[in-house]
């Protein structure tokens, strides 16, 4: 069950914020284990090297490339030297994505445009160069990763990423839609609060600092009592790109510890 055999799979966003297991990384960890041969990508070298590291200390193989996803030139090399060098691709895991606060009056428009080339354009720009080849031989399956902020409302001014990441979401829906008969599966994992080395960045952006703070607060938002962690959704995201979830495109796994069934 679960196993990715033969699978050449790239994961975007493979380093994390600062150590720790953020959700790319344990992605790329976890599809490395199920045997994929994983292609993890950062704009960050030397995070994507990190995640090298870890994996090797694992008993497995990360090959990594520095690309910029919201660059299309660097994205077209990305996919034609993944192909080039492994002849095919299986799996396309869009992870990369991040939240800057602010309403649209707070928010400058340097800033909008940059949420957006980040949490959505980017995932176009790999799917526009992956779903060819995919299409071409026959089938794949690409697993975005959204949030919570793309259907509610969770604590926060965070217009941009929230309407991204609702963009995100139904580009998801219609593009399964358009590739269905040529074998393609488009699915997305929601994740709601989850415990990653990300929160730091959050306590800085939207807490004054407050690490504890941010913390237990998002502790408290959730049914379940609790964040989850980069392995929840990185479980979900295996068992989207994986075989047994050959019938299932165009939908959403929300990971969220029951938030969003809290808050309808
Ligand atoms: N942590 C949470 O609570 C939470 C909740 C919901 C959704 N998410 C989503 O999970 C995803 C990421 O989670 P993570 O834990 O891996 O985050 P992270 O910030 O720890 O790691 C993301 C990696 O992406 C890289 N990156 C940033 N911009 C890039 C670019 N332009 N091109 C290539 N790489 C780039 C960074 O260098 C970093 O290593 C995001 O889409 C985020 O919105 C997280």
């Amino acid at each position: 069950m679960l196993r990715l055999d033969g699978k050449i799979a790239i994961v975007t966003g493979c380093g994390s914020y600062a150590p720790g297991w953020g959700n790319g990384k344990a992605i790329a960890a976890l599809f490395a284990r199920q045997g994929a041969t994983v292609l993890g990508v950062d704009i960050d070298a030397g995070a994507a090297e990190e995640t090298r590291r870890i994996v090797e200390q694992e008993g497995n193989t990360l090959h990594i490339a520095a690309c910029d996803v919201t660059d299309s030139a660097q994205v077209d090399a990305l996919v034609a030297g993944c192909v080039a060098r492994f002849g095919r691709l299986d799996i396309l895991v869009n992870n990369v994505g991040r939240s800057e606060p602010g309403t649209p009056v707070s928010m400058d428009a340097e800033t909008w445009r940059q949420q957006l080339d980040l949490n959505l354009t980017s995932a176009y720009l790999t799917s526009k160069a992956a779903l060819p080849v995919m299409a071409g031989q026959g089938g794949g399956a690409v697993v975005n990763i959204s949030s919570v902020a793309g259907m509610r409302w969770v604590g926060k001014d965070q217009v941009a990423y929230a309407a991204a990441k609702a963009g995100l979401i139904q580009f998801n829906k219609v593009t399964a839609v358009a590739f269905a008969r040529q074998g393609v599966r488009l699915n997305c994992v929601v994740p709601g609060l989850m415990l990653t080395p990300l929160v730091q960045r959050l306590a800085e952006r939207y807490g004054a600092g407050d690490y504890e703070a941010m913390v237990a607060m998002r502790h408290a938002q959730v049914p379940m009592g609790r964040m989850g962690d980069a392995w929840d959704v990185a479980h979900a995201a295996l068992f989207l790109a994986s075989d047994e979830a050959r019938y299932i495109t165009g939908t959403e796994i929300v990971v969220d510890g029951g938030l969003t069934a809290s808050t309808g």
